[in-house]
C-alpha cells in the first residue's frame, strides 16, 4: 500500500487530506487503525487487488456508517494514479455500494467528492448516484477548503441500480 501511495502522491494531495505530508506512518497507522475500526463496525476499508497480482496493491475503497440511527453509509476510495482509466475505480465503488446495501443494510449511501474532481464525479454517475448539492467548505486539504458535491442512492432505488450495473458489466454475480 505505502508503495501504491508514494506512486500516486501528485494527485492523491489534490484531493485527499491525508496525502499531505504523507509517509510509511500514515499507512502503518491506517492499517493498525483500520483494523480495530473494522471489529468495532466504525469502518471497513478493502485493499483493492487484481486476482492474478494479489501482492500488488491497486488502491483502496472503504465503506462506513455516518449515521447509525438513520442507516446512512459513505463510501470513499482511491486508484493508483498508473491504473487509472481502467475502469477500477467504477468497479471498487459498485462493489461498496452493493456491500453498504446488501451486507450493511444501510438505508442511503453517500458520496462526497471535491468540486473539480470530474473522473470522480464520473463514477458517481456511472454508478447512478444521484447528485444532492454543493456543500461548501466542506475539507480543508492543505490550506485550501474544497467545497464537496453530495452524491446518494437510497435503498429503494438499489435493485435497479443494481440490474443496471449487472447489465454493464460492473457487478459480477455472486
Ligand atoms: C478518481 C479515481 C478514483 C478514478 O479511478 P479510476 O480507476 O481511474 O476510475 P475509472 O477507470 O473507473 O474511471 C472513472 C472515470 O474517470 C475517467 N478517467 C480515469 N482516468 C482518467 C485519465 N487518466 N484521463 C482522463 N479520464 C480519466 C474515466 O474515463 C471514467 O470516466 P467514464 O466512465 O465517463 O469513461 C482516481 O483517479 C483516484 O484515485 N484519484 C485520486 C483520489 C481521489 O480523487 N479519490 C476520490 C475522492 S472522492
Amino acid at each position: 500500500m505505502h508503495d501504491a501511495i508514494r506512486a500516486s502522491l501528485p494527485e492523491l494531495v489534490q484531493w485527499l487530506p491525508w496525502a499531505i505530508g504523507y509517509d510509511r506512518s500514515v499507512a502503518q497507522r491506517f492499517v493498525r487503525e483500520s483494523a480495530s475500526a473494522w471489529n468495532d463496525g466504525r469502518a471497513f476499508d478493502f485493499a483493492l487487488r487484481l486476482p492474478d497480482e494479489p501482492d500488488f496493491h491497486v488502491g483502496n475503497v472503504s465503506v462506513w456508517p455516518t449515521s447509525m440511527p438513520n442507516r446512512i453509509g459513505e463510501i470513499g476510495y482511491w486508484i493508483r494514479s498508473d491504473l487509472t482509466g481502467e475502469g477500477l475505480g467504477t468497479e471498487a465503488t459498485a462493489r461498496a455500494l452493493q456491500i453498504g446495501f446488501e451486507e450493511l443494510e444501510y438505508h442511503k449511501v453517500i458520496l462526497r467528492i471535491a468540486a473539480g474532481n470530474e473522473r470522480s464525479d464520473r463514477i458517481a454517475k456511472r454508478v447512478g448516484f444521484n447528485y444532492d448539492g454543493m456543500l461548501r467548505h466542506e475539507v480543508r486539504v492543505g490550506d485550501n477548503w474544497l467545497d464537496h458535491s453530495a452524491w446518494s442512492v437510497l435503498e429503494l432505488e438499489w435493485p435497479g441500480i443494481k440490474r443496471q450495473l449487472r447489465a454493464d458489466g460492473l457487478l459480477r454475480r455472486r
